[in-house]
């Protein structure tokens, strides 16, 4: 099926990280023009360089932190000017750490949410508008399955994610009318380096070996493994792409078979 990609104007951000990357990389063999929003333009330069090869008629780097309201503004101007009007955004930035929630303090918990949920709301408040303008556009925000399924140690990103359905809800109201649709998937566990990292941990406090700790976790799943960044990157190009136009307000989850609820 041809996803209809082609030449549509992305800006993505999270680009420099596993989610981003690997969505930013599908988009651009299917033949999509991309902005790449992040903090170090330098960090991001080697994928703009494989997203040409891979097929991206037109890679921007455009640098911005989330963080400010101001930069995230001109990134997005930035943006527009580089690729023209946007079809599609998709929000990939952001992580959470987690901890004992009585040890979390008020300035962590601030972290924890300024990246992920105020970053994603600034990124939306800046490109909505447009979309809205030119009566078209696809919004796809990278949330995950702890917004309905919170482990206690990664409880501020559950919250930030829990919030950020909120929003992909609320806002697919406002924004139908208009001809632009919003929707949020969600990942369960992803693999990775920071994966293995959080199994150690969870060995070290108890007991037993990562793998097992892995296994424990697992046991949870439908489908006892968890997702490649490729596999959460072909939903991401689904849902940013013209065939996802009826679709809104909704999430998908992609976690095997985690969240039982449907
Ligand atoms: N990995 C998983 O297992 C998993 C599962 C479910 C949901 N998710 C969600 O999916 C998203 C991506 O996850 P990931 O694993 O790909 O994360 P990651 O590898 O840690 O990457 C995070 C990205 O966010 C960017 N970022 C952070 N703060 C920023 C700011 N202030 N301004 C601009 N960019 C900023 C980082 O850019 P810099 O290079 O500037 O740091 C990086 O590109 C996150 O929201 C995460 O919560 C991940």
């Amino acid at each position: 099926m041809d996803l209809g990609l082609r030449d549509q104007n992305i800006l993505l951000t999270g680009g420099s990280g596993m989610l981003g990357a690997a969505a930013a990389r599908l988009l651009a063999a299917e033949g999509a023009r991309l902005a790449l929003l992040g903090r170090d333009a330098s960090r991001l330069e080697p994928l703009a360089t494989e997203l040409r090869t891979l097929g991206a008629p037109s890679v921007a780097i455009v640098q911005g932190d989330l963080a400010q309201a101001a930069s995230t503004d001109a990134a997005v101007e930035q943006a527009a000017a580089a690729l023209g009007p946007l079809d599609g955004l998709v929000a990939a930035a952001g992580a959470a750490q987690g901890g004992l929630f009585w040890e979390i303090d008020d300035a962590a918990w601030q972290r924890h949410l300024e990246a992920k949920l105020f970053g994603t709301i600034r990124v939306l408040r800046a490109v909505a508008p447009r979309m809205v303008a030119r009566r078209a556009g696809r919004i796809v925000l990278i949330v995950g399955n702890s917004a309905k399924y919170p482990e206690p140690r990664m409880i501020p990103g559950a919250v930030a994610n829990s919030a950020l359905l909120a929003i992909v809800r609320g806002l697919a109201e406002e924004l139908g009318p208009h001809g632009v649709v919003i929707n949020a998937l969600n990942p369960g566990p992803v693999r990775s380096s920071r994966w293995d990292a959080q199994m150690r941990a969870i060995a070290e406090r108890e007991g037993g070996t990562a793998a097992e700790a892995e296994s424990r976790f697992l046991a949870k799943a439908a489908l006892r493994r968890i997702a490649t960044p490729e596999e959460v990157a072909a939903h991401v190009a689904f849902l940013a792409s013209p065939r996802a136009a009826h679709m809104t307000g909704t999430s998908v989850t992609i976690d095997g078979g985690t969240v039982k609820t449907p």
